[in-house]
């Protein structure tokens, strides 16, 4: 596993993204994740699955100081009071004392920030949340949130063919972390000649090419989700190649 280290904290530069995983499903997903190296998992309350990410991280055995757990507060649980009740319930599902990164699931222009990064900043000085992020901010909506509180992450969707460069560029600029969502096009990484090719240059699947092709950039990290062992392990396995800085340029533009 490579890390980034942002603000002094390491992140796993692949992390368990859990969206539309439920039940035993998510429980048996997020615990193989674990198994096989897995130390960054992305969850949130809207996910509907906190319970079982918690179970499996509890019957996992991994020490809870390895791991690097994300969950969020949804954008209709965003007032001061109404975000402390946000993670106390998410603790409570997840079984933890912490979390590692608690992020604002989506903007909304209906709350004032401040209220949210008050309650956010409450949650840090008691211990219940490490690092605060957002999700779906855009540079003008980060700056915003950045005046009230120091910000860890911007959690949003990123893949070849879906640039985002001056998110990206104001990341570098200032320290925070940029993590990709969807980083495999939900399943529909574009296949193309320019993806295939480098694919094969380097004996590796056109999916772990997505998934390099964002992680040799700095500052950002992926959360590609998948519920099969066999698929979370090909995701993991990314640290055994490098993609050269022309490739990282050809892929780009063959996917504009
Ligand atoms: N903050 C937000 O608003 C937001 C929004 C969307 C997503 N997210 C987070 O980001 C995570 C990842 O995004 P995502 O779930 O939208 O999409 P994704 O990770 O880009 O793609 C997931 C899809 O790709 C398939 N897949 C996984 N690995 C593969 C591989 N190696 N080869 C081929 N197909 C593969 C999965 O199927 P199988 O499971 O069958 O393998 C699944 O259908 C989410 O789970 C969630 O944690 C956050």
């Amino acid at each position: 596993m490579e890390y980034v280290e942002i603000q002094g904290e390491r992140v796993a530069k692949i992390g368990l993204g859990t969206w539309n995983m439920r039940g035993q499903a998510c429980y048996r997903a997020t615990l193989s994740a674990l198994e096989l190296g897995y130390r960054h998992i992305d969850t949130a309350e809207m996910y509907g699955n906190e319970s079982e990410v918690g179970r499996a991280i509890a019957d996992s055995g991994v020490d809870r100081s390895e791991l690097f757990l994300v969950t969020k507060v949804s954008g209709s649980h965003l007032s001061h009071s109404g975000v402390l009740q946000a993670a106390e319930s998410s603790l409570q599902r997840l079984s933890l004392q912490s979390i590692d990164l608690y992020l604002v699931h989506w903007p909304n222009d209906r709350i004032p920030i401040e209220g949210t990064m008050a309650g956010m900043n409450e949650l840090v000085e008691n211990g219940k949340v490490r690092r605060i992020g957002v999700s779906n901010f855009s540079v003008r909506q980060l700056e915003q949130a950045e005046a009230y509180a120091r910000i860890f992450a911007n959690q949003i969707e990123y893949y070849i063919g879906h640039p985002q460069e001056s998110m990206l560029q104001y990341c570098q600029e200032n320290g925070i972390l940029l993590t990709a969502y969807s980083p495999l096009n939900r399943g529909h990484v574009g296949r193309n000649q320019a993806l295939e090719a480098t694919a094969d240059a380097h004996g590796v699947t056109a999916a772990q090419v997505a998934l390099r092709w964002l992680i040799q950039q700095e500052n950002v990290v992926a959360i590609p989700k998948s519920e099969h062992p066999g698929r979370q392990r090909e995701n993991l396995d990314v640290f055994g190649f490098e993609l050269s800085s022309d490739q990282i340029a050809q892929l780009a533009s063959a996917h504009r």
